[in-house]
């Protein structure tokens, strides 16, 4: 039998190479080889833009869409929509008695979001929402709804699954062994760096190349990425380890041309220009079929309706059943 994984994403915008390389591609790589649910957690992604539920709605089709594109097939990964499952939202009313107040306080992932939040809007927390503060507990019923063994995430996610596996702990402690424990499945690919040569590629940094991207686009973006500041004229020998351009040359072009482009760049024999514009064009030959699949997709919405209704109901079967073991586990099986 095939093991459960389930990971989950925020439809809050397109994906970005960073989404790709650090985690989009490990699920393509490894997606026949488990029973795998995959949420567009709109519920999660309300938590932060319940004001704006315009835009939430719109990605959960646009992420859906990047994620078919990228080659997650629907025959082995099951899609389905949070809001669409109650039962979601049910375990995670159970769960909020195991968990307090002051552990979701302590939580580093909630808490570098919650020091976010002020340095944006320059308050005291004020605007901290119960719905955002409660999020990692809905989180703990996401994955454990499905039975989730496995969870494959970036290390950000690391506080939430470890969040999750205090809360099953215990569950099991109080109403008796029931649900599993979930491992998380780190992706070996550390975070992506962005155009501004930002540790983290992001859509609030404004630093991202997205799967969607057009040709025009992506020309624009790299002619702008940082290189070496210290090289001043054409000629001049500069560091590529401090360039952003040969980063993601290393990213989507070959080792042997990698080691070409590192050895000129050292010796002072390759200027920036030239080296973008060749990065422009492998950075176009790696998106090519991405796009191509994308066109298919945003050609027949149909389709994509198809994908999100019979993952959902999939996944529905399977959250009665859960709830049906917890409920009987809590004594409210009436
Ligand atoms: N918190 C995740 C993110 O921001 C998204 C998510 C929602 C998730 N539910 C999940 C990840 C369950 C893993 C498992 O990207």
């Amino acid at each position: 039998m095939k093991k459960t994984i389930l990971t989950g994403l925020r439809p809050t915008g397109n994906l970005h190479l960073g989404h790709f390389f650090g985690a989009g591609r490990t699920w393509r790589d490894i997606q026949d080889e488990y029973d795998f649910y995959l949420e567009i957690a709109d519920v999660q992604a309300l938590t932060d833009n319940f004001d704006n539920p315009e835009k939430v709605r719109k990605n959960v089709y646009e992420i859906t869409k990047d994620l078919l594109s990228i080659g997650i097939k629907p025959e082995n990964v099951h899609f389905f929509i949070q809001s669409q499952i109650p039962e979601i939202a049910e375990l995670t009313v159970f769960y909020s008695n195991l968990v307090t107040v002051s552990r979701l306080q302590r939580n580093p992932t909630v808490k570098t979001e919650i020091a976010q939040k002020k340095e944006l809007f320059g308050n005291d927390g004020e605007s901290i929402t119960y719905g955002f503060l409660g999020y990692p507990v809905s989180q703990a019923a996401d994955i454990t709804c499905f039975k989730g063994e496995c969870v494959p995430v970036g290390d950000d996610q690391l506080p939430l699954i470890e969040q999750c596996r205090e809360i099953v702990r215990k569950f099991n402690n109080i109403y008796g062994e029931t649900l599993k424990v979930p491992e998380p499945l780190l992706s070996n690919t550390p975070r992506i760096k962005g155009l501004d040569g930002n540790e983290k590629m992001g859509k609030s940094l404004g630093n991202a190349i997205y799967l969607v991207d057009d040709e025009e686009t992506i020309k624009k973006k790299i002619m702008g990425a940082l290189t070496d500041t210290n090289k001043i004229k054409k000629d001049d020998p500069a560091n590529p380890d401090v360039c952003m351009v040969y980063y993601y040359h290393k990213l989507v072009n070959s080792e042997e041309n990698n080691n070409i482009i590192c050895n000129e760049c050292k010796k002072g024999a390759r200027g920036c220009v030239q080296c973008k514009k060749e990065l422009i064009t492998k950075m176009n030959e790696f998106l090519e079929p991405i796009r191509e699949k994308r066109k298919y997709y945003d050609n027949n919405p149909n389709e994509v309706n198809k994908v999100l209704e019979e993952g959902t109901k999939l996944a529905k079967e399977k959250a009665i059943e859960t709830m049906k073991e917890v409920k009987k586990a809590m004594k409210i099986d009436y």
